[in-house]
């Protein structure tokens, strides 16, 4: 697997370019923006980092993204992975290295600053709906010609038409259809079909097919209720696909699901695409809900994503205190896990501080002690943090810029 990855000088070089473009320095006298990416804490311990920190281990890392790719190529689609998870251009591209269509992404300063490191294959999930957003897309667009943009109104359609007119260009399009969760897209059906038609019509959009994604479906526990339900919540878009394919509509993209359904998806017909985040990483969120093997844990991915955190205070009986909390955590439910260990739990409500309480636990800890995390919800997670570190047996290997971090927009 290493091989087909990029090679660690690749990595730095990556690194190097990205901490560039992040960081401005406003003095003469002020650090260079290479110390924001310290080189001296490549080949050093994870352990022997300053904490709270967010490490990658790599093992699990590569092997989550040859799970997927392998997967989907053998089920005949292909994966458009999210980068709302990771926000990392660097990521992106090992992604797309490693056999990935392009990338997805949540909002349009995300879609920028993946185009500005190089990343172009780019279809942003959600749609652009003021002019501001809609005048920064167009302006993207004209120079990435591969980016792709959602949309599921009819206002909304003309109101990117005259936006691509205005720059003098033709917009690539997709048609977000609502699953039945009402949180985003245009009603399955008719509806569908007349947006789609009026987007194949409009002068400066050029129609490239649709968008479904369940989220209600990612997480139902177990195999086979997650498998029924993933398959009824996109049945309405696969008969809204089979229209549009009769209406002669061009159906180059069918995108949806997550690291949930993401060996159920090409059960949907016509079904192209999956645009799983979290399985790089996983998290405690999905470690629950079950594979096809394992009614308990979510065995298909390793989880590899961890905050290494120091404990602050130790001396009061039952309890430690961590210099991990809400803000190196989040207060997403479930809390993180402390990794290896039983008998103990943390929780992260406090904005500074962590908490492990000992029920049972299989070792205790001393001020000055680190220890290492799984995180809750791990798309929130990463966007806490400037930078990744990527280790291997422990070792830092690469450090990888959190490009898009913040980028909320
Ligand atoms: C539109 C869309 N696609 C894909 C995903 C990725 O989901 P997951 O992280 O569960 O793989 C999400 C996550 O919320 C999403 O909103």
């Amino acid at each position: 697997m290493t091989d087909s990855f990029l090679s660690r000088r690749q990595f730095l070089q990556g690194t190097a370019v990205t901490s560039a473009a992040l960081w401005t320095p406003n003095s003469a006298t002020a650090r260079t923006a290479n110390n924001l990416t310290n080189e001296t804490e490549i080949g050093v311990s994870k352990w022997d980092l300053d904490t709270p920190v967010l490490c990658v281990d790599l093992d699990n890392f590569e092997q989550n993204v040859k799970t997927m790719q392998d997967t989907v190529t053998s089920n005949g689609i292909d994966c458009r992975p999210h980068a709302k998870t990771h926000k990392c251009p660097t990521i992106a591209r090992l992604q797309i290295a490693n056999g990935a269509l392009g990338i997805c992404t949540a909002k349009v300063s995300e879609s920028e600053i993946m185009f500005e490191h190089g990343v172009e294959q780019i279809l942003q999930t959600t749609a652009n709906v003021t002019p501001t957003k809609i005048k920064r897309a167009m302006n993207l667009r004209r120079q990435c010609s591969s980016f792709v943009q959602a949309t599921y109104t009819e206002q909304n359609a003309r109101m990117l038409s005259e936006a691509a007119a205005a720059l003098g260009i033709v917009a690539d399009v997709v048609v977000d259809i609502d699953p039945g969760g009402h949180r985003t897209g245009i009603t399955a059906g008719q509806p569908a079909l007349a947006l789609a038609q009026l987007v194949d019509s409009l002068p400066n959009l050029n129609f490239q097919g649709i968008l479904c994604y369940d989220g209600g479906a990612q997480h139902v526990s177990g195999f086979e209720a997650r498998r029924t339900r993933a398959i009824e919540g996109m049945s309405q878009a696969a008969e809204t696909y089979a229209v549009m394919t009769r209406a002669g509509l061009n159906m180059k993209i069918f995108s949806g699901g997550g690291t949930g359904t993401y060996n159920m998806d090409h059960e949907t017909p016509g079904f192209t695409d999956v645009q799983s985040g979290s399985y790089i990483f996983m998290d405690t969120s999905y470690r629950s809900i079950g594979s096809r093997d394992n009614n308990e844990i979510y065995t298909d991915f390793a989880p590899s994503l961890t905050i290494v955190t120091t404990v602050l205070t130790s001396q009061y009986e039952g309890r430690a205190t961590t210099d991990a909390g809400a803000k190196s955590c989040t207060i997403n439910r479930p809390w993180p896990s402390v990794v290896g260990e039983t008998g103990m739990s943390y929780t992260s409500g406090s904005d500074e501080f962590g908490t492990i309480r000992y029920e049972n636990p299989s070792r205790t800890y001393q001020t000055g002690e680190t220890l290492e995390l799984v995180v809750s919800h791990c798309d929130p997670v990463v966007n806490l943090y400037d930078r990744i570190y990527a280790t291997r047996n422990d070792q830092v290997e690469a450090i990888w810029p959190i490009a898009a971090r913040g980028k909320n927009q």
